[in-house]
């Protein structure tokens, strides 16, 4: 495996497959990776010639107020899991490689589909986990892109960006990964006190009996939503940020009662962490 740390260099490497007519998958993350990530990795594998998987704590995503610089930054254990999971190449691209100029050039989707959720309370989030994504997609040139369910809003904002700028690429969106306790794999967890990893566990026990509501028949997205969020409102370690339902595909609101799929999704302060979890309400099942 090799670990690649400027874009010439990718685009060289890049190059290469393509004039060999090799198959290529990519999996963008920022880094500590966890096994929610190496699920990613493992289906790109099994998918694709080449496998990429790029490590970039992207400023641009990251509010004034928040956690870039506490961020964990493990590429040492980034690289040896990803290699372990059978990927040819990490890169890992300082900031400036990333973006060379002082000035800035956004690719942002607009519309609720931004504004809601985690958009509401992460104003600019969108438009740089969009536009990093974009920069990815030009260097690595994929034919396929992972990203997982754990951040649905983030894969819902990307499915409209592949569609709207012709990205020729297939985006594939998998599960969430949990620990055997049902906490969502996220690499914030690492920020939790036993008390706050403890209390954390509301938010799985409280979405999966949402679910289990809705396939008994329940189809009130405000009675589930209620449910879900007076459960996490019991826990004192938790702080809600939002409780909210929308419709899939493309976040608009859910009309009642619920029908196609919907995703019922939570981000929840425990002391200065802040996780997020969700749903799918499957409608179409
Ligand atoms: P990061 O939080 O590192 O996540 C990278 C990918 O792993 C994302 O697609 C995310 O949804 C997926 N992932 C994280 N936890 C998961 C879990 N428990 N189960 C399944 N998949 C999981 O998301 C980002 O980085 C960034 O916004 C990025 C897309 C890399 C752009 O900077």
């Amino acid at each position: 495996m090799q670990v690649i740390k400027t874009v010439k260099d990718l685009q060289a490497a890049v190059a290469a497959y393509k004039k060999d007519g090799v198959s290529i998958g990519l999996v963008p993350t920022m880094g500590a990776l966890h096994e929610g990530h190496g699920s990613l990795i493992s289906a790109a594998r099994k998918e694709n010639d080449a496998v990429i998987v790029s490590v970039f704590v992207n400023p641009t995503q990251f509010g004034p107020t928040e956690d870039l610089d506490a961020y964990p930054r493990t590429l040492d254990a980034d690289c040896e899991m990803a290699q372990a999971l059978g990927a040819d190449i990490v890169f890992a691209p300082s900031a400036r490689e990333m973006y060379p100029s002082d000035d800035d050039t956004w690719v942002e989707v607009t519309g609720s589909i931004t504004a809601v959720l985690c958009g509401r309370s992460r104003p600019t989030h969108f438009r740089g986990v969009t536009t990093v994504v974009s920069k990815l997609f030009l260097l690595a040139q994929p034919d396929r892109a992972y990203f997982g369910q754990k951040d649905a809003q983030q894969a819902e904002v990307l499915k409209r960006m592949v569609k709207d700028l012709f990205f020729p690429l297939e985006l594939v969106v998998l599960p969430i990964v949990r620990e055997a306790d049902g906490l969502a794999k996220s690499s914030r967890n690492v920020y939790l006190s036993a008390e706050e990893r403890k209390a954390a566990l509301v938010l799985s026990r409280s979405l999966a009996g949402a679910a289990a509501r809705f396939d008994a028949g329940e189809r009130s997205g405000a009675a589930l939503a209620q449910e879900v969020r007076e459960q996490i409102e019991a826990e004192p370690l938790a702080t809600i940020d939002y409780v909210e339902y929308y419709a899939l595909p493309g976040l608009t609101e859910a009309a009642e009662p619920l029908t196609g799929d919907t995703l019922l999704a939570v981000a929840v302060r425990f002391g200065t962490t802040r996780l997020i979890d969700n749903v799918i309400l499957e409608g179409n099942k």
